[in-house]
């Protein structure tokens, strides 16, 4: 049987270099766990528009369905401010979502012990912070049609349309239900119902398939009291599911609740492949912070805990990516800290490689 395919998209800004600390990460697995993966590297972003004209080029997207996992490290950077709409290096990400129909995006915000007086909240609000935001990744106001700017009289007018099936729905709710099985049998739903149609049929088609996971504890909430509520006491839920656009803003929220967005993975998944495999994407939830390129400043956890996400949910190793989890949470114990990660003055961070070997000698230390 041949090796698992992964496919690595680095992108752009701090991508590459992110990602080159995975490699250091994948390659030990290799070595010393018999983990091996047939790696391919490919251009996405700014990265791919430079070379190809197009910010995913057909063969990469056409490489991305085949590969068991595809891992993805950060579009976009402001060279790529001027450019058409059409190809700017979101649309490659977007493509990606779309064309590999990943519906359900897990976005876990944990608070590593270490780092609870990081939080710009009081230690107590976020210690032990452990919470999943399931948000829907393949329609809504992202791909609703119509969309546009169009004339209409003397002025133009931008359109953007919130549409949502109740297939749509019910795939993204089922997905959550069944990760609240697996963590603490919690789900709370968040829309707007008071204020637009769509999400009335969200609450009444996740209510609905609640009546398959009768021991979860079910419970909505609007949006925007969702958003107050996980500033006040975040510890009150489990597993979030919302739709894409509430899902962009609360994964951000809920991100910097635990100190760092450069801690935080995330896993876009679809519907099983023949193999039995889901589409699988995995991506740090941080962004390309072209401000810190190239600098060797950037925090690599993130994508490091993204791979830990592939081997749990694309390949079935639950035990080697609580290793891998564990190794990140000993590093941050033993005091290494990238820049983002430090607020003392006259303290010498540890660059990205730097943690990125810090995480391998925990690994090494844990056989
Ligand atoms: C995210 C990002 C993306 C989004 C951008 C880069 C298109 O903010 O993954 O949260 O809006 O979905
Ligand atoms: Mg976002």
């Amino acid at each position: 049987m041949s090796n698992p395919s992964l496919l690595i998209l680095p992108g752009d800004g701090i991508g590459p270099e992110v990602m080159a600390e995975v490699r250091k990460i994948i390659d030990w697995f290799g070595a010393k766990r018999g983990v091996v993966f047939d790696v391919s590297e490919d251009l996405v972003g700014g990265a791919a528009y430079d070379k190809h004209g197009t910010p995913l080029h057909d063969d990469t997207m056409a490489k991305a369905q085949e590969v068991d996992a595809v891992l993805l490290g950060a579009v976009g950077g402001p060279k790529y401010d001027v450019l058409d709409f059409s190809v700017k290096p979101e649309r490659g990400l977007l493509r990606l979502r779309k064309e590999m129909d990943l519906y359900s995006n897990l976005r876990p915000a944990q608070c590593f012990d270490a780092l609870a007086d990081f939080s710009s909240l009081k230690k107590d609000v976020v210690a032990g912070l452990d919470i999943m935001i399931v948000r829907e990744l393949t329609s809504g106001v992202y791909f609703g049609e119509p969309r546009g700017i169009i004339e209409e009289g003397n002025e133009r007018v931008g359109i953007n349309t919130q549409r949502y099936t109740e297939s749509e729905i019910e795939r993204a709710a089922r997905s959550a239900f069944e990760l609240a099985m697996k963590r603490g049998k919690k789900l709370c739903s968040m829309e707007k119902a008071n204020v637009m149609e769509s999400g009335i049929l969200w609450r009444e088609v996740v209510t609905e398939v609640g009546k398959d996971y009768p021991e979860v504890e079910l419970s909505h909430m609007y949006a925007d009291a969702g958003a107050m509520q996980l500033t006040r006491w975040p510890k009150q839920f489990d597993v979030i599911v919302t739709d894409n656009l509430f899902g962009d803003l609360l994964s951000d929220l809920a991100a910097m609740l635990t100190g760092s967005l450069g801690m935080l993975p995330s896993a876009s998944l679809g519907a099983p492949m023949a193999n039995g495999r889901p589409k699988a994407l995995y991506e740090p939830v941080h962004g390309s912070a072209p401000d810190i390129a190239g600098q060797g400043k950037a925090n690599p956890c993130a994508c490091i805990l993204s791979f830990a996400m592939a081997l749990r949910y694309s390949f079935d190793l639950g035990d080697e990516a609580t290793r891998l989890e564990k190794a990140v949470e000993k590093v941050l114990a033993d005091g290494v800290r990238t820049a983002d990660l430090l607020n003392e003055e006259g303290r010498t961070p540890a660059s990205t490689s730097e943690m990125g070997d810090a995480v391998v000698a925990a690994l090494e230390a844990s056989l």
